[in-house]
């Protein structure tokens, strides 16, 4: 067998190898700097005036020296020894710790384990389990449903002016393209081949419940896709609203008008 296939062929001898090569190599690193070490013992490590300035700024006994002149560099010595022994011994233990990083106790997902009698290493969801953040139990919200499956014709929360202006931001970013900014379906993708949507100005759309509208922005329906990744649901709430705006600019009648502001219309009908 060639060196290739020990290595490629057997992952855990190849780590194996590895991990000792580089144990072997930082303990070798460190006994040679110990060796250097223990050479220079007999010579000052650092410059004689640096080791004055030192013994000064150390200073346990500053004022039995005052001079500060007969600081020699010998009780250094055992200090840098022992802190070299200690890194030495803090290498080998560290190295031993990665070692059980490496091999952890664990399953990769949908591994096979032996140690639960079905066979599998994740254990089954329990009945009713939910996943955070979807618990989702406003029906109304999140359909457009009744109780009863029926789409709502309401509104699942209040829908004020600034639902309705987010409304309007959302239909022109995400359904003007196809149904135009009107809403008779003229948008510029159809206008390059693509199916033509109804418009919403007929009685058939009209009548559309709220609920099923929202169904629709949430699951498409026939030719046209499905907008519930793109469009968090209190917005596609909003572009309901918004339809129905626009639903209205084109089919309301002066009886629409609150009386006191007819009479702004100047004659209109
Ligand atoms: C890529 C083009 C496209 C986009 C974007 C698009 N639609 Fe449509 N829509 C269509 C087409 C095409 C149909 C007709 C589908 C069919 O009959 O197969 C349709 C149909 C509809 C209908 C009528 C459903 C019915 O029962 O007749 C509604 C309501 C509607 N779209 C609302 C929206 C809303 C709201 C948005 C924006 C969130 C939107 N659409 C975005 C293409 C689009």
């Amino acid at each position: 067998m060639r060196l290739k296939h020990i290595i490629f062929g057997h992952r855990l001898v190849a780590r194996a190898l590895v991990r000792a090569a580089s144990t072997l190599v930082s303990t070798l690193g460190l006994i040679s700097h110990c060796l250097r070490l223990r050479r220079s013992v007999g010579r000052a490590i650092l410059p004689a005036a640096a080791f004055r300035r030192l013994g000064c700024l150390v200073g346990q006994d500053a004022i039995l020296r005052p001079d500060c002149q007969s600081v020699q560099p010998d009780p250094v010595r055992p200090v840098r020894l022992s802190a070299a022994i200690a890194l030495l011994l803090a290498a080998l233990t560290l190295t031993a710790c990665r070692q059980d990083m490496h091999d952890q106790p664990r399953f990769i997902p949908l591994r096979p384990s032996g140690f639960f009698e079905d066979g599998r290493s994740e254990r089954p969801l329990i009945e009713g389990t939910v996943a955070r953040g979807h618990l989702n139990d406003d029906l109304a919200l999140y359909t457009g449903r009744g109780p009863d499956g029926k789409p709502l014709d309401t509104f699942p929360f209040p829908v004020t002016k600034d639902v309705v202006a987010r409304g309007q931001e959302r239909f022109n970013v995400y359904c003007s393209p196809c149904h135009d900014r009107t809403g008779n379906g003229d948008g510029m993708v159809v206008r390059r081949g693509y199916r033509h949507p109804p418009s919403y100005h007929t009685d058939q759309i009209r009548d559309l419940a709220n609920g099923y509208i929202f169904d629709v922005i949430t699951n498409g329906f026939g030719a046209m896709p499905d907008y519930a990744a793109q469009i968090p649901v209190r917005d596609r709430w909003a572009i309901v609203a918004y339809v129905r705006a626009l639903q209205l600019s084109e089919n309301a009648s002066v009886n629409d008008v609150p009386a006191e502001d007819r009479s702004k219309l100047g004659g209109a009908k």
